[in-house]
């Protein structure tokens, strides 16, 4: 029994010895020490012994026990030690590593294009006005000369909130707005936010965006508004931009006019971009309507003036190529990194 008890204590050093990680050690611990152990498998047996044999191989049993956990401890220290010592070579900080770059952000299409026609009309003079966008009935139709049952309001069917008060379906309320508060000279533009009763499709939002502009003073005329909006085409779409100017009706102008820029891709020899035209109508205008400048206090006899409104997404569409109006609402950072 002594002499397997020798050979219990050299395996189990032995293999204490090959042991590389703290599972191996414990898996080492409970094949000698374990309830189910060779070294207690052996201590089992001692009552077969005799009555002199019994505390000789007991003490040497416990000699090895005891040497073997003493083993053990040094062993699982030594381990832990070279674990700790490779998590610290692993989380070494190299501070000469070039730094983690944090994205920047930048201005969305609409933001951009916004900025640059804010950026033209104030450079020509005007202020930059706005208007609510749960608006009444009053402002947003009838004092445009738009009455209940004008056949204007099929093409701007909205969301209502009461019979009287809707979601604004144009910026031209803010005309109104402005006139209500102010004697000319007036000169404002009028970004934001519009909406319809419209299905999504690539040309088509419940939700979009004009620039309404307004000029009223002593003298104005059709001139005034040529002039000025060609000085428009021209610095958002270059200097070689010609425009024109086609008969519209709109029942708050009165003449009503559509404005059409030389196509900026082709130069108006005609392209897919502007379907083989030469033009690209960007914006709707004509002198104010007698009756809209009655309907704010505006004196008809002593002042005249001109509006224009335009839709900010067909701006940036044509500005960018973008085909799809759809992609400008789904903030997909593929679409969005290009501009
Ligand atoms: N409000 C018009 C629309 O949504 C656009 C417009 C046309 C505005 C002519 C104007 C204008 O100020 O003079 O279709």
């Amino acid at each position: 029994m002594k002499q397997q008890l020798e050979q219990i204590r050299q395996a189990a050093l032995c293999e204490l010895d090959g042991c590389a990680a703290l599972p191996e050690l414990d898996a080492v611990r409970v094949k000698y020490l374990g309830k189910k152990g060779e070294l207690t498998a052996i201590l089992k047996q001692m009552g077969k012994l005799s009555a002199e044999e019994r505390p000789v191989i007991g003490q040497l049993a416990n000699e090895i026990r005891a040497g073997l956990e003493e083993a053990i401890s040094a062993k699982s220290e030594q381990l832990k030690a070279a674990e700790l010592e490779k998590k610290l070579e692993n989380e070494k900080i190299d501070v000469t590593l070039p730094s983690k770059k944090n994205a920047l952000g930048h201005k969305h299409p609409l933001s951009v294009v916004l900025e640059e026609v804010e950026d033209i009309f104030m450079g020509m003079g005007f202020d930059i006005a706005s208007g609510p966008e749960v608006e009444w009935d009053y402002y947003n139709f009838e004092a445009l000369n738009i009455p209940k049952e004008h056949p204007a309001r099929d093409t701007q069917d909205t969301f209502y909130i009461t019979e009287n008060m809707l979601l604004r379906t144009q910026t031209s309320p803010v005309q109104i707005r402005v006139m209500e508060k102010q004697q000319p000279p007036i000169r404002i533009i009028s970004p934001g936010r519009v909406f319809r009763s419209d299905a999504v499709d690539a040309t088509h939002s419940p939700l979009f965006h004009q620039i309404e502009g307004l000029v009223v003073d002593k003298g104005i005329t059709m001139a005034d508004l040529k002039g000025c909006l060609e000085s428009f085409a021209k610095r958002l779409y270059g200097e070689d931009t010609k425009i024109r100017l086609r008969p519209h009706h709109f029942p708050f102008t009165e003449p009503s006019c559509e404005v059409d820029v030389s196509c900026f891709r082709c130069g108006g020899k005609g392209c897919p971009m502007c379907k083989n035209e030469g033009w690209i109508e960007i914006l709707g205008a004509g002198m104010v309507h007698p009756k809209v400048l009655k309907n704010c206090g505006v004196d008809p006899e002593v002042y005249s003036g001109f509006a224009f409104g335009m839709g900010l997404e067909r701006l940036t569409m044509f500005r960018f190529s973008i085909d799809d109006l759809r992609l400008m609402y789904e903030n997909d950072m593929k679409f969005l990194s290009q501009f």
